[in-house]
């Protein structure tokens, strides 16, 4: 039988609830999301970051008190506990949900670490059978780590199904637990967070100092140690760790929750309401726009210290992680001092609790990178800086000696990984639906961009630039692949990557400060060729973007025969903001894709509210906070397809690139494809643009950059609405693109972009 989930029901709306029924909506089920109050759910659409991708994921979503509608448990494929982490509570809701569930639904319960099994201990046998742990991380929406607790009733086909709906309709990163206090990834993390707070602690560290050497510096995100507990929240770390501590009384390393040190600056801090973010001081305080440290000597908060260690500013120049790590670890100073507690003490820690928590190295270092963003999970990061080197260092499980003495290197080779139980190499089982890149014959290459083999035909042109900008190598490879497409045997090519976006637009530092105006245009032009090329390609093109897709990023997207997003998209037309318009085709796609259709369904229709859609997209530079969301705003079509778990994306798009090539596809006809609305409609956008700065919304040069995109959108100086081809557009978009890139406002915009990362206003 396929199990399908046509309605999930989730019982509890706090924090939690709220952003998994917001994610199961986002999928595109319908929820009845359940608490003992009403549950807020005009609040929790407002919350940030957004749960909802779009208003009409949430409007999936059906709220009532569980008193009133507990019969709505019956209608539920997947009921979803998330109410408060109270073993009493949960058993007493667990026996309710015995008592209504549909037979053959799945039930899961969501919690920190109370034992999964000990919840459903009073429950039916086929509750049980049909019962999991499933521990998302905050956001539900964005965190990527769900860690699954089978217990030792739940049927393996509930587990099974669980991991795949998971993985490819909520995309998230699965990791099999077994049922042990705080399951993988909050198990390290409290013991690892206690043991740095108290190092910091008894060796007179600041605050600073600390998540100075405990971030990027070692592989970690920038909220490092203090800025993340102000994160989770001072009360939740301590609740997490005093429970952690009575659960796990073989654990070596449990004493340092409960250290006297940790317990007074806890207790003084709770009792000062020091909770962090959501008290608005924590280890840290926000004064207005200065953030203020807490002084661990005084108990004060005051401004901030900058960190004096002279090795921290040469480290950080090193780019590659196993080699800074190393450097870090080397230093007679206080970096190398905290750097070699708080690494040794994560991989001795990680290696004594195989096979505890897990049987296998993979899990452990996937709950590390995807629960906490750590760029290597311990041991791969063990690996990058060497494990014979460093293993007197360690106090080390036994297994990782036996493993050294055995002439075994490193815990991952070729693919595979070392089984400590087997003590032996095993094969990392594949995702069928994931391709890695590096693994893709390269077919031709330059510094900027490759083209791959994806295999069946399928050809990749892979970005690899810095934060994958828009420079001339990757223009000329762009060209580069379609000529490889008609030349050679294939059927296809996705235009996709692995970075950590898809791409953020022209490099500003190359063309547009140094071409001067006849490089900028022969930039613009060749951009624009080339992805004319890519759109009239008599071979499927797919673009695959997924985070940031910008500019010309947006524009190299929509060239595209079809596009498959990853559901977290931010696709936008940026130029506006550093005083420019798009002018590779963002224009004409633009009117091609809004204005077009309504003019071409209705002739006689009025063109100007479509003019006045696609002037607000670009003219504001609004960017996508979803793919969903990117549909609504035309920057993608109904058609184009949205890949939930961002690991299948390259796959997926490689099968669309083979369904369109086994429809026989064709490309699309060069006609007078955008209707162009002429000068009356632009006066009345004008109008619109005269009225937002007289009443100080924009500034004047904004006034002055709206009145060129209005030029070149209502298609410059005809009289009145044509349809013209696609050429005679670029064309305008060219010249108004070249105009306004050498404007001194738009220069000074540009040269604050790329020395703030962040828009001017002038
Ligand atoms: P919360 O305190 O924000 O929300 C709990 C909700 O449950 C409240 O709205 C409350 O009214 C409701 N509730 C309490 N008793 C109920 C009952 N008998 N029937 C129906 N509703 C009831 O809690 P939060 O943070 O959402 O946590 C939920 C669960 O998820 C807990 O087990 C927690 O340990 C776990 N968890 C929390 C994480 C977090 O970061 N907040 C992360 C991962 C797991």
């Amino acid at each position: 039988m396929t199990r399908t989930i046509s309605r999930a029901v989730v019982i509890g709306s706090g924090t939690m609830g709220s952003g998994i029924a917001a994610h199961f909506a986002n999928a595109g089920i319908p929820v009845y999301l359940l608490d003992i109050i009403e549950p807020p759910l005009d609040k929790i659409k407002k919350h940030t970051p957004a749960p909802f991708f779009t208003a009409d994921a949430a409007s999936l979503v059906t709220a009532g008190k569980l008193d009133e509608h507990e019969a709505w448990i019956g209608e539920g494929d997947w009921i979803i506990e998330a109410i408060v982490e109270n073993m009493d509570a949960k058993r007493e809701l667990v026996a309710r949900i015995d008592r209504l569930r549909k037979p053959d639904s799945v039930v899961s319960s969501n919690t920190s670490g109370l034992p999964i099994s000990q919840i459903a201990a009073n429950a039916s046998a086929d509750f049980k059978r049909h019962f999991i742990g499933t521990h998302f991380f905050n956001p539900p929406r964005y965190m990527k780590l769900l860690e699954v607790i089978p217990t030792r009733d739940t049927a393996p086909e509930i587990t099974q199904f669980v991991r795949d709906f998971a993985e490819q309709r909520l995309g998230k990163g699965v990791v099999l637990c077994k049922d042990t206090p705080n399951f993988i990834a909050n198990r390290l993390a409290s013991v690892g967070g206690a043991s740095i707070t108290d190092f910091a602690l008894a060796n007179d560290y600041t605050v600073e100092e600390v998540d100075a050497i405990a971030g990027p510096l070692i592989g970690r995100p920038k909220t490092a140690a203090f800025r993340l507990q102000d994160l989770v929240g001072l009360d939740v770390a301590f609740a997490v760790a005093s429970n952690l501590y009575d659960l796990i009384e073989g654990d070596e390393s449990r004493e340092v929750l409960r250290s006297p040190r940790l317990e007074n600056l806890r207790k003084t801090q709770i009792e000062k309401g020091r909770l962090g973010d959501k008290t608005k001081q924590g280890f840290y305080k926000k004064d207005g726009k200065v953030i203020q440290s807490l002084d661990f000597k005084t108990g004060e908060y005051r401004e901030r210290q900058e960190p004096q260690i002279a090795s921290l500013a040469e480290a950080s120049k090193i780019r590659k992680l196993g080699e800074r790590v190393r450097f870090v670890l080397a230093q007679d100073d206080k970096a190398g001092a905290l750097a070699r507690h708080i690494i040794y003490n994560a991989l001795g820690y990680a290696s004594r609790r195989v096979p505890e928590i897990s049987d296998d190295l993979v899990s452990i270092d996937r709950a590390v990178r995807w629960g906490f963003s750590h760029d290597r999970g311990p041991f791969e990061l063990w690996d990058a800086i060497g494990v014979r080197a460093t293993i007197d260092s360690v106090d080390a499980a036994p297994w990782v000696r036996e493993m050294l003495d055995a002439g075994n290197e490193t815990f991952y080779r070729d693919g595979s990984v070392y089984d400590p139980l087997k003590k032996t190499y095993v094969a990392i089982p594949k995702d069928p639906r994931q391709i890695s890149l590096k693994e893709c014959p390269v077919v031709e290459e330059n510094e900027s961009a490759s083209l791959r083999d994806l295999g069946d035909g399928v050809l990749c042109l892979e970005f690899h630039t810095k934060m994958n900008t828009i420079d001339d190598g990757l223009r000329a490879m762009i060209d580069a692949g379609v000529d490889e497409l008609e030349r050679g045997d294939w059927k296809g090519l996705v235009i996709g990557n692995e970075g950590a976006d898809f791409c953020i637009g022209a490099n500003l530092k190359g063309d547009l400060s140094t071409g001067g105006p006849d490089g900028v245009r022969k930039a613009v032009k060749s951009l624009q060729d080339a992805l004319q090329r890519v759109r009239f390609c008599a071979k499927p093109i797919v673009a695959a973007p997924f985070a940031r897709t910008l500019a010309g990023g947006c524009e190299i997207t929509l060239a595209c025969a079809r596009v498959v997003a990853a559901g977290e998209t931010y696709i936008g037309l940026v130029e506006v903001g550093v005083g420019l318009i798009p002018g590779a085709g963002g224009c004409k796609e633009m009117i091609r894709r809004v204005v077009s259709p309504a003019m071409k369904k209705t002739p006689n229709a009025d063109p100007l509210p479509f003019v006045q859609n696609v002037m607000q997209t670009i003219g504001t530079a609004r960017v996508s906070s979803s793919a969903a969301e990117a549909k609504t705003l035309g920057y993608l079509s109904e058609s184009d397809l949205i890949v939930m778990n961002r690991d299948h994306l390259l796959y997926e798009a490689k099968q669309d690139v083979l369904e369109m090539h086994a429809a026989g596809y064709t490309a699309p006809a060069n006609g007078d494809t955008c209707y162009a609305a002429g000068r009356d409609v632009r006066a009345a956008v004008k109008a619109g643009i005269y009225v937002l700065q007289q009443g100080g919304y924009i500034s004047e040069y904004d006034a002055y950059i709206s009145g060129r995109l209005a030029y070149v959108i209502c298609g410059g100086d005809l009289s009145s609405g044509e349809w013209v081809s696609e050429r005679y557009m670029l064309d305008l978009e060219r010249d108004v693109f070249v105009e306004v890139a050498h404007q001194p406002k738009t220069v000074e915009r540009i040269q604050f972009m790329m020395k703030t990362g962040k828009p001017l206003r002038n």
